[in-house]
């Protein structure tokens, strides 16, 4: 009943992935994929800017290998994500969209996606990031809810739920893995939508961790909070960066705290019935989002380029 996570890098084509795709060439890669994990989320492939390459068009590819892959090995998916701020294709922001055209577009994209791999994804993440660190909505920089109004994000939900009734319906963010004034808002909003009767299973915090910045406090107390409202939890996009010059590797104190910073954040699921998956945002560096975003920081998987182990995976290990 517990499950191990992994993002799956590549998958089809990414500028800011600066190397061919490990999903479709790399074998080793796709053995410790199928071995190590019984859940993977697709780190791309389920996104607007990848499924909607134009207006009216749905490119599947890439996300059906992805869960016909998780089916032959056994593994459940995590579907991400239906509403975000970011990798919307330009065609959607910039299309001059009637405010009735863009809901008619959100409904038809949610009813086709999720209808699409109904039956075949365990968690969506319906709402990914529509909260800033303030707590504050985002309301400008995200388009759906600047155009439609904060109503939309419930309406998301239910044109899921419509179109998979099993799927469990997750908000997801970063910085919430603690209590805060982001997690504050979710724990204000998820309050009032359930009120509502709006179909919200989940609350996921990413667990994008950074050894600058100190291990979060509060994990199992925030995670406990959402649990007392009638909600699943998960930690779905674990990694653990730290200071690294450019071919640099990390000293020993660094894998050591790194090895403890997992480890933490695994024990704190498996110490929250509630939290019934631990997903980490990609296993090996050669294939991290890190280096590429936090340009002086990165390290931030549980193996090598090689695919042996660092400490942490032995720290995750020694947990389960
Ligand atoms: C990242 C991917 O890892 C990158 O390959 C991509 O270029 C940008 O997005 N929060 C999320 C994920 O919800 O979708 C992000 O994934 C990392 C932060």
């Amino acid at each position: 009943g517990f499950f191990i996570g992994t993002a799956v890098a590549g998958g089809g084509h990414h500028e800011d992935q600066p190397y061919p795709d490990p999903f479709s060439s790399d074998q080793p890669y796709r053995n410790v994929l199928a071995k190590e994990f019984n859940s993977v989320s697709a780190e791309n492939q389920m996104k607007w800017d990848f499924l909607r390459p134009e207006p009216g068009v749905y490119r599947f590819g890439p996300a059906d290998d992805i869960v016909a892959f998780a089916k032959r090995n056994n593994q459940v998916v995590r579907g991400h994500t239906l509403l975000w701020h970011s990798q919307n294709p330009a065609w959607l922001t910039e299309g001059g969209y009637t405010k009735a055209q863009l809901k008619q577009i959100l409904r038809d994209h949610i009813r086709t996606v999720v209808g699409r791999y109904k039956g075949k994804i365990q968690q969506w993440d319906v709402a990914n990031e529509i909260f800033d660190d303030q707590g504050v909505l985002r309301s400008q920089d995200n388009i759906w809810i600047r155009e439609l109004g904060p109503g939309i994000v419930a309406d998301a939900f239910r044109w899921a739920r419509q179109a998979d009734p099993k799927a469990k319906l997750y908000f997801n963010d970063y910085n919430v893995e603690g209590i805060n004034a982001k997690s504050n808002a979710y724990y204000a909003l998820i309050q009032d939508l359930l009120a509502q009767g709006v179909p919200v299973d989940g609350f996921s915090t990413q667990g994008h961790l950074s050894l600058r910045y100190g291990f979060p406090g509060d994990l199992t107390d925030n995670l406990r909070r959402f649990a007392r409202l009638g909600l699943e939890t998960a930690i779905t996009e674990v990694d653990v960066r730290m200071d690294l010059a450019p071919g640099a590797t990390p000293t020993p104190e660094q894998l050591a705290k790194q090895a403890e910073y997992y480890q933490r954040m695994l024990d704190g699921c498996l110490s929250v019935s509630s939290c019934n998956s631990f997903t980490i945002w990609g296993f090996v560096d050669k294939y991290s989002w890190v280096p590429v975003f936090f340009p002086s920081e990165g390290a931030a998987t549980i193996m090598w380029d090689d695919f042996s182990r660092k400490p942490a995976y032995h720290a995750l290990r020694d947990s389960l």
